[in-house]
């Protein structure tokens, strides 16, 4: 008799195609990912035409793989969950037709996720979720803090108004003539300097929101200043000014909301959840208070399969299915998906 469930998880949102199978919401059996970041390396960031390409040519191979290395036939799976949004349209919509294709030739039910739920419930990979938790998301695209009173609900408490955190790493980055994704980069000469910089931070009195796109001017502004004396700026102090800038924000709202929406855990989630001095910033400040935090490991950060197939299991659950009418949503809204 058949008890555990298993999950198809299928993501081609942005530079990475990539396919899971996830057995009981919480185990990764298999978790293939074929990145795409050398092709669009020279061109400073992702081009969604090479994207959409690269995604049409690596998607029946990375199904495959991720159901050979499970040891699992199509016929074994209960759902397929699929990225649905947000992200670039081209490149979605190869990830819904494949999920479409298998669902209709083999009778499996869909579930569209969205991806920063995804983000979310890869936390729930490395240990069960508490509720009401709090998710820190700080990713490309995406800067939120996101209220999961329950399983499968989503609240966003604060969002950024301008650049998200992923976004103004990526745009120092190039500012200082490192290569695409530039957040690595900047995370590691971090390391190496010294917070020196007098930068901005936008503290947004009385709201959640964030802001970075100030900060990021700010950076331009003071590397292009020091040029025109003729000064040096050692990019590692720069960028470990700019990295304190922005974690002692993301970490400082963190906290407060976390203590005022009184939540049993803090799930970090997003690319830029891979950082450094943002993972020890975190652990120091919830270390002095009885909140949880979840960071997961950094392949679960970055983008991939397994937590869409976790987020798929959490929505299936609660009873979503997509229709034979699921679409790429590059605007999806994750309070009502
Ligand atoms: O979650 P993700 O794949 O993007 C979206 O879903 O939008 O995150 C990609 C972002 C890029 O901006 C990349 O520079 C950043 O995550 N990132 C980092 C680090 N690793 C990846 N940012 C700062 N420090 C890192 N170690
Ligand atoms: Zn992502």
């Amino acid at each position: 008799m058949k008890t555990d469930q298993l999950i198809l998880g299928i993501e081609t949102s942005c530079d990475e195609t990539a396919a899971a199978v996830i057995k009981n919401g919480t185990e990764i059996v298999s978790n293939v990912v074929a990145s795409q970041i050398e092709s669009h390396k020279r061109f400073g960031g992702v081009v969604p035409e090479i994207a959409s390409r690269h995604h049409v040519e690596q998607i029946t191979l990375v199904l495959e793989e991720a159901l050979r290395q499970a040891g699992v036939g199509y016929e074994g799976l209960d759902a397929i969950a699929v990225t649905e949004g947000p992200g670039l349209v081209g490149a979605l919509l190869i990830g819904v037709n494949a999920a479409k294709a298998v669902a209709f030739a083999h009778g499996i039910p869909i579930v569209g996720i969205h991806h920063i739920a995804g983000h979310i419930y890869a936390n729930r990979l490395i240990q069960e979720i508490q509720y009401p938790a709090l998710s820190l998301v700080v990713s490309g695209g995406h800067t939120e803090l996101v209220l999961l009173d329950e399983p499968g609900s989503f609240k966003v408490i604060g969002e950024t108004r301008d650049d998200a955190a992923g976004e103004a790493y990526d745009k120092v980055a190039r500012t200082l003539g490192l290569p695409y994704p530039g957040g690595p980069h900047i995370d590691r000469l971090a390391q190496m300097g010294s917070p020196t910089l007098k930068l901005p931070r936008a503290w947004l009195e009385g709201s959640y929101d964030f802001s970075f796109s100030g900060l990021k001017s700010a950076v331009i502004n003071t590397l292009h200043n020091a040029e025109q004396r003729g000064e040096k700026i050692e990019p590692e102090d720069l960028a470990a000014s700019f990295q304190a800038s922005v974690i002692e924000v993301l970490v400082m709202k963190a906290v407060k909301a976390a203590k005022e929406y009184d939540v049993k855990q803090v799930l970090l989630a997003g690319g830029v959840a891979a950082n450094k001095g943002l993972r020890e910033a975190l652990t120091e400040a919830f270390s002095q208070l009885p909140i949880e935090l979840s960071i997961p490991p950094l392949y679960l950060c970055t983008d991939n399969a397994a937590m869409i197939g976790a987020a798929g299991s959490v929505m299936f659950e609660k009873g979503k299915r997509s229709g034979m009418d699921l679409n790429g949503n590059p605007g999806l809204d994750i309070e009502a998906f």
